[in-house]
């Protein structure tokens, strides 16, 4: 299988900075009981494919990215590179993350790591829609 690389800046890597911001609307997320619950008419980052948002803080027990798949399916990652920095993971074009790392481990769409250092996968979690919500089950 040949690894796609993002395009990337020498110092974005060496400080850890990922391409996928926050939501533009903060209000867009909640998360309660477990689940994580996201207005979808309120993050129009994840409108259309290749799209993605890094949710993170609040009562959030972890870092989240959630994507959105060439076929218009949601994932959720634990947004955590197992590799010793524990940078963030940015989308690969056609599916799966990258780390936004000098060492760019990556992982498949299901969170299985496909090239670099990272020792482990990382966790995905089941994102389902109904209407205009989307849930993110958070275990
Ligand atoms: S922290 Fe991800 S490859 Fe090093």
């Amino acid at each position: 299988m040949e690894i796609q690389f993002l395009n990337r800046g020498i110092f974005q890597r060496i400080f850890g900075v990922p391409a996928t911001s926050k939501p533009s609307n903060p209000d867009c997320w909640r998360f309660s009981d477990g689940k994580l619950t996201i207005d979808l008419t309120k993050a129009p980052e994840l409108k259309n494919s290749g799209g993605a948002i890094r949710l993170e803080g609040g009562d959030l027990p972890l870092r989240v990215l959630v994507t959105v798949d060439d076929d218009g399916a949601y994932r959720a990652y634990h947004n955590r590179c197992t590799h010793m920095g524990h940078r963030r993971l940015d989308p690969l074009p056609g599916g799966g993350v990258q780390c936004c790392s000098v060492s760019k481990s990556t992982y498949d769409a299901d969170g299985n790591k496909i090239y670099g250092p990272a020792p482990e996968p990382i966790r995905t979690f089941p994102a389902d829609v109904d209407g205009d919500r989307l849930t993110i089950i958070i275990e």
